[in-house]
């Protein structure tokens, strides 16, 4: 982690838990930050399922944990029958949103366009805007991964201006460790990060990239978190499975937190 980015860790949900479960992780998450202050230290938003938004966002009252939504629509609004806009996140008091996750990438093929579109409505709604891009296993296997990821960010940031997109937090979740147990290596997220960056830097400019966040996704646990958020361009994680116990999901926050005051881990 370096010094001049703070730190983003968030928890998606999926969906998983029913509205007692999801009222009660919210309550000791932000309980358990608030207790040790993390959450005024780092950045950290929960998405939880869309019913559930409103009621959890009343439970995390008025701690510092951010609420956010897992998808929006591209659409402002009208005849969209099931789909949620950005507007009505914030209107429910998101203030974060987690745009082309691979669940939504690859299994309901979401196409470039389509979340250039989500992702530049977001941002107008002044939510934080979580862009996940990452390889499939094949692609990786067959050394495709820079430039699929590369393909991922210049669609998605496509012309939009620096002052729009600069609190876009890069998600970099190779699909083949999302929910496997199989994380990147420390070092091959590094290599990747630095890349997403150098790309940042050529899209925009330095000062841009150097202040961009870029985080990790794919099986973060409690143990390996700490050694994945030490690389330095790594700036936290976005957490599925382990996001949905408190214990663990904060003692990945505490990680980040640890990491960037560069307190020795243990
Ligand atoms: P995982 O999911 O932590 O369960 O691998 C990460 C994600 O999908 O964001």
């Amino acid at each position: 982690m370096h010094a001049v980015r703070r730190p983003f860790v968030g928890g998606n949900w999926k969906m998983n838990g029913d509205l007692a479960s999801a009222v009660e992780l919210a309550d000791d998450v932000c309980a358990a930050l608030g207790a040790e202050g993390i959450d005024r230290t780092i950045d950290v938003a929960v998405y939880p399922p869309f019913p559930y938004l409103f009621t959890a966002g009343r439970a995390l009252g008025h701690s510092n944990v951010l609420l956010g939504g897992q998808d929006c629509s591209a659409e402002v609004g009208g005849a969209f029958t099931g789909q949620v806009s950005a507007g009505m996140l914030t209107d429910v008091g998101c203030r974060s949103v987690v745009i082309g996750h691979s669940e939504r990438r690859h299994g309901l093929h979401e196409g470039h366009a389509l979340l250039h579109e989500k992702l530049h409505l977001a941002c107008e709604s002044g939510l934080t805007v979580v862009y996940c891009v990452g390889e499939t296993a094949d692609e990786r296997r067959r050394g495709e991964a820079d430039t699929v990821v590369a393909h991922q960010i210049r669609h998605g940031f496509g012309t939009l201006p620096a002052d729009r997109v600069a609190r876009v937090v890069v998600a970099y979740e190779p699909v083949w460790a999302i929910g496997t147990g199989v994380n990147a290596t420390p070092e091959d997220a590094q290599a990747m990060h630095a890349s997403i960056r150098g790309l940042l830097g050529s899209l925009y400019d330095s000062r841009f990239a150097a202040q961009a966040r870029i985080i990790y996704g794919g099986s973060v646990n409690a143990k390996n978190a700490r050694a994945i958020f030490d690389q330095p361009d790594v700036d936290g994680g976005l957490i599925g499975g382990a996001s949905l116990k408190a214990d663990d999901f904060v003692a990945i926050c505490r990680a980040a937190a640890e990491a960037w005051s560069g307190a020795p881990g243990h």
